[in-house]
């Protein structure tokens, strides 16, 4: 079976899509197949991988709310093992018409459901706002990453998201997890070094090893439409993506040995 993880974060620039896109072809890389799902009306993860959000035909959108088949919508990207289910910006949309539906926190999970078998890796990248979309993303997920720029006010928006994660734990998803925090856009200053201590104190054992820093080339590479390991592989925005899909692996496979 597959495992499934949202990144989310309600505050946008945080670098929830960069570790989306990256994650997913870093896993992908490995030889696992992997999906990634664009839930942000932007559309940047589609972009990110070169799938222009007005050339697609069918998106997350129809999945939602018109209950067509992932398999039918997803499609290839330039890596083999990565598939793509693109955003629309119909999305923008979707917020209310979802409010007027069935289970309509949970049309994204009976949707996933269906290609369970067929995926190691579904990541899936929520828009910048605690919305029905991001509650379908938690809701359809095992495990959430909360990416995390360290700037001053860094904690305050985290009570929120981590809130919403308790409140979906409670009731639509009792086994969702908070995999961890994500320490992205780390530049060489002390503001950025306290903050990152901060939180490592604050969430002992709860924050990744890996941090991300702050690398141009991930930003190029997405203007692009590459992942950054189609763009500059030795860049330390890669390697730090490459080292970050290795923990990420590591700890499931020692998750995996727990269970009974
Ligand atoms: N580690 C990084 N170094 C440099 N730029 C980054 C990094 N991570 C993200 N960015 C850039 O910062 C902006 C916001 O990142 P993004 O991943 O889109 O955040 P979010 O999805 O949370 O809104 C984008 O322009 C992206 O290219
Ligand atoms: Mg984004």
């Amino acid at each position: 079976m597959g495992r499934t993880v949202t990144i989310a974060n309600q505050k946008g620039g945080v670098g929830k899509t960069t570790t989306a896109v990256n994650l997913a072809a870093s896993l992908a890389a490995g030889e696992h197949r992997t999906l990634l799902v664009d839930l942000d009306p932007q559309g940047n993860a589609g972009s990110a991988l070169g799938v222009a959000r007005d050339e697609v035909e069918g998106s997350v959108y129809e999945v939602l709310l018109d209950g067509r088949a992932v398999k039918e919508v997803a499609r290839r990207t330039e890596l083999r093992f990565l598939d793509l289910l693109p955003s629309s910006r119909h999305l923008v949309g979707a917020e209310l018409e979802l409010a007027g539906t069935e289970r309509r926190e949970a049309r994204l999970r009976e949707a996933l459901a269906a290609v369970a078998g067929h995926y190691e890796h579904v990541i899936i990248d929520c828009p910048p706002s605690l919305g029905l979309l991001t509650l379908n993303g938690l809701v359809a997920a095992d495990g959430v990453i909360v990416p995390l720029q360290c700037e001053y006010f860094a904690l305050e928006g985290l009570a929120d998201i981590l809130r919403t994660v308790e409140l979906v734990k409670g009731g639509m998803n009792p086994s969702l997890e908070v995999d961890g925090i994500l320490l992205t856009m780390f530049g060489q200053n002390n503001l950025a070094s306290q903050v990152a201590e901060d939180i490592r104190r604050h969430f002992t054992g709860r924050v990744f090893d890996t941090v991300i820093p702050r690398n141009v080339r991930l930003s190029e590479s997405q203007s692009h439409g590459k992942p950054i390991l189609l763009y500059d592989v030795a860049s330390k925005g890669c390697q730090s993506y490459l080292a970050f899909a290795r923990e990420v692996s590591r700890r499931e496979a020692s998750r995996e040995r727990k269970l009974p």
